[in-house]
């Protein structure tokens, strides 16, 4: 089992049971979820670029017999940053010890983190960007020259001593790197960016997770839950799943393209993916706001969401989409938005664009 101590989960990665990987995932990941979480390179479909870049680095790492550099991932919400770090840590055969920037609250829980690591160990920080400014700066020494200043006692009689830590790699992982400050960006060897999938990859992903959990789909199904799948690997996973129990309860089991619509329309999930507070927000630009544009504020306002949910999960995804675009004066609704919700766009809106 994991040893829990803090702020910090530490699993030994090598002798690990899948299980054990639950407590640091998300509620969705959990169970069977965690049993689709690729485990090997081959597994990890698509984003060619990064996983090319990281082979390198981890390689020529290798190859000198030292630990990686601290590598930053970034990306939406779903897109593999965390599955990315534990094929690192299980790529160079090391520990991976996890925590996450609010669950380091003080000082001192990021002193005992650092202390107890091992040689080598990987050290994965989630939500980077929730760490506080006082935690970072005890971590711009260990990231740069694997030291520990500690300041003891207070006044003038208060003295700083410097405790030497392993060699050991940080991967952090952020939805919103724009919150990073810059001295902790700039201490990242490696920053790498994760884009959304092609529906391609998605599709992929598909089959793979269908074989794992031993359900037939038709090809035409697949491809019809890829294009509602926003484009991330979790939806898809978690569509595939709601559609499979449809499958089981309505049909015999197999995922069939009429099965799978009318899966989807019972979740109120759209042809494009696009699920209620989507519309509700594009509804809102539209209707509440003349088409934009609009502030995030006012917006969160007039919908009942948070701020935070509407700019990690919903605006990334209508912008893929091309639905909204962002304007130094706010939020705009394209075109295609109103052509979406069969709303007549205004001709006279200099506004608008495709
Ligand atoms: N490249 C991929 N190939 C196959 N499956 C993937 C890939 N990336 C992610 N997945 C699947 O999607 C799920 C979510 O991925 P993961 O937890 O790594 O996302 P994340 O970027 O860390 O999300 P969050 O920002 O919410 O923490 C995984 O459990 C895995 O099953
Ligand atoms: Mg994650």
């Amino acid at each position: 089992m994991p040893r829990k101590d803090g702020a910090l989960v530490t699993r030994d990665y090598k002798n690990a049971m899948p299980d054990e990987l639950e407590t640091s995932a998300k509620p969705e990941d959990r169970g069977l979820d965690l049993a689709l979480r690729p485990q090997r390179w081959d597994e990890y479909i698509g984003q060619g670029s990064v996983k090319e870049n990281l082979k390198i680095l981890i390689e020529a790492a290798r190859r000198r017999g030292e630990p990686i550099e601290h590598v930053l991932i970034y990306g939406p919400s779903g897109l593999g940053k965390t599955t990315l770090a534990y094929l690192i840590a299980r790529e160079m055969n090391a520990n991976i010890r996890i925590t996450s920037g609010p669950a380091i609250e003080r000082v001192g829980d990021l002193a005992s983190i650092l202390t107890n690591l091992m040689p080598r160990d990987i050290l994965f920080v989630d939500e980077a960007h929730r760490l506080n400014k006082m935690i970072e700066e005890v971590l711009y020494p260990a990231m740069e020259s694997r030291t520990l200043d500690i300041i003891i006692g207070k006044g003038p009689s208060a003295r700083t001593i410097q405790l030497e830590l392993p060699p050991f790699t940080l991967v952090a992982a952020t939805t919103r790197i724009g919150l990073l400050s810059s001295p902790l960006r700039s201490r990242f060897g490696a920053t790498y960016r994760l884009d959304f999938y092609t529906p391609d990859d998605i599709k992929k992903i598909l089959a793979r997770s269908a074989k794992l959990l031993k359900v037939s789909a038709d090809d035409d199904a697949l491809s019809f839950i890829a294009a509602s799948s926003r484009f991330t690997p979790r939806v898809a996973n978690r569509l595939l799943k709601r559609v499979r129990d449809y499958a089981e309860v309505h049909g015999k089991g197999i995922i069939t393209t009429p099965l799978a619509q009318a899966a989807l329309k019972l979740l109120n999930i759209d042809e494009l993916g696009l699920e209620e507070t989507d519309r509700r927000l594009l509804d809102a630009i539209i209707s509440k706001f003349n088409g934009g544009p609009v502030g995030l504020q006012a917006l969160a306002a007039a919908c009942a969401e948070e701020i935070d949910t509407i700019e990690e999960v919903h605006e990334p995804f209508l912008m893929q989409l091309g639905f909204i675009e962002r304007t130094p004066r706010g939020r705009l609704a394209t075109k295609r938005a109103y052509q979406h919700l069969g709303i007549p766009a205004p001709a006279q809106n200099a506004q608008l664009t495709l």
